[in-house]
């Protein structure tokens, strides 16, 4: 019992220094709260810090004379309901994108008098108590309904900084502690498979694109052969896109018959997100074709002509731009 009155006497002198600018002299709470990135300092911080504290050692006090009547009556105790507990099914991991906001939800059944406080694993910063937020961050908030059993905490304009592990704590003695994990993602495009393929010639392209994460479906893919825009009714013909569009959208190009004209960039651009590429070898028998950067287009050049190419580069040892070339100036 006289620890306890002891522990009453210090709380005024405690609440002082932490309102007061002094620095030094820290207690726990301060450490969490005072430090670690965007704690700002500054008077009107300290003026928020020094309402929540003394709002959170009010929660203490009743804490403890709760659980010191607990202890003392162990008969009491024995009666008393289950609690509290985590719901984990509403308590799970969190996947946000970048630059809208996150919730993290943490569900406790049976809290009774009990505060739910959050803190970021990281740098072990304390970022709510209750319904008060500590952090001088002003993207973290404490999101509490009275008589709710949720406790969430949420981040505004969430950053790939921001992933990590946090902890929803019950202030039972010892802590009750349950992690959450965030994970902040940006919008990203791949093409399925390796950076480099290798193609025979008359076989077919076949590219897959997905771009993962955008908030919404790209409004449009489009694909591109060498920076030029695929254009799917052109003479070329054999050429079919096909695109699916959700929360992961995936786009499909298939270019039939490939030809060494088809060897090259091909890239992917969603509305939404970075283009994503891929290069494409067309092998004409042993050899890659040339990789081709000029302006004339595949659809000009007849089956007869590449094959007479294929004969000259073999007897001549030309190689199949020159001879394009050449046709086309002539
Ligand atoms: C949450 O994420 C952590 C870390 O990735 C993992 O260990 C844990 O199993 C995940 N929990 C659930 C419920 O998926
Ligand atoms: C909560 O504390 C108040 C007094 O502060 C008490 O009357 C009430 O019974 C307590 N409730 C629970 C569920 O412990
Ligand atoms: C192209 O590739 C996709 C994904 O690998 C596959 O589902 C599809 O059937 C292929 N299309 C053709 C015509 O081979
Ligand atoms: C292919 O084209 C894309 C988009 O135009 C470009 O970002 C990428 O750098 C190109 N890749 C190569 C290897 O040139």
């Amino acid at each position: 019992m006289i620890f306890w009155i002891f522990v009453f006497t210090i709380h005024p002198a405690w609440l002082y220094t932490i309102g007061s600018e002094d620095e030094s002299s820290s207690s726990s709470i301060e450490d969490a709260s005072g430090t670690g990135p965007g704690a700002g300092g500054g008077s009107r911080w300290q003026r928020r810090e020094a309402v929540t504290v003394v709002d959170s050692l009010q929660d203490q006090q009743q804490q403890q004379q709760a659980d010191q009547q607990h202890r003392s009556l162990p008969s009491f105790v024995d009666v008393l309901p289950p609690g509290p507990f985590f719901d984990l099914e509403r308590s799970g991991n969190v996947t946000a994108l970048v630059g809208r906001p996150a919730k993290l939800n943490c569900r406790v059944n049976k809290i009774g008098n009990r505060t739910v406080s959050w803190l970021r694993h990281r740098d072990t910063h304390l970022l709510t108590v209750g319904r008060y937020t500590y952090t001088s961050d002003q993207r973290f908030r404490a999101l509490h309904t009275p008589g709710s059993e949720d406790w969430a905490l949420t981040v505004d304009f969430a950053q790939v900084r921001d992933s990590g592990l946090y902890e929803c704590q019950v202030s039972t003695t010892p802590p009750m502690r349950h992690y959450i994990t965030l994970n902040v993602v940006e919008p990203y495009t791949e093409i399925l498979g390796l950076p480099e393929l290798y193609i025979n010639r008359g076989s077919s392209i076949n590219l897959t694109c997905v771009v993962h994460y955008t908030p919404e479906p790209p409004t449009y893919v489009i694909w591109k052969h060498n920076d030029k825009v695929i254009s799917y009714d052109s003479e070329r013909g054999g050429v079919s896109v096909e695109t699916v569009k959700g929360p992961q959208t995936t786009t499909n190009l298939l270019v039939r018959r490939a030809m060494e004209h088809d060897t090259g960039n091909f890239s992917c651009h969603p509305s939404s997100a970075s283009p994503a590429s891929v290069i494409v070898h067309i092998l004409n028998g042993e050899h890659p074709a040339a990789m081709q950067h000029g302006g004339h287009s595949a659809y000009e050049v007849s089956w007869l002509l590449l094959l007479v190419a294929v004969t000259f580069q073999t007897v001549l040892s030309i190689s199949i731009p020159e001879l394009m070339l050449t046709h086309e100036n002539t």
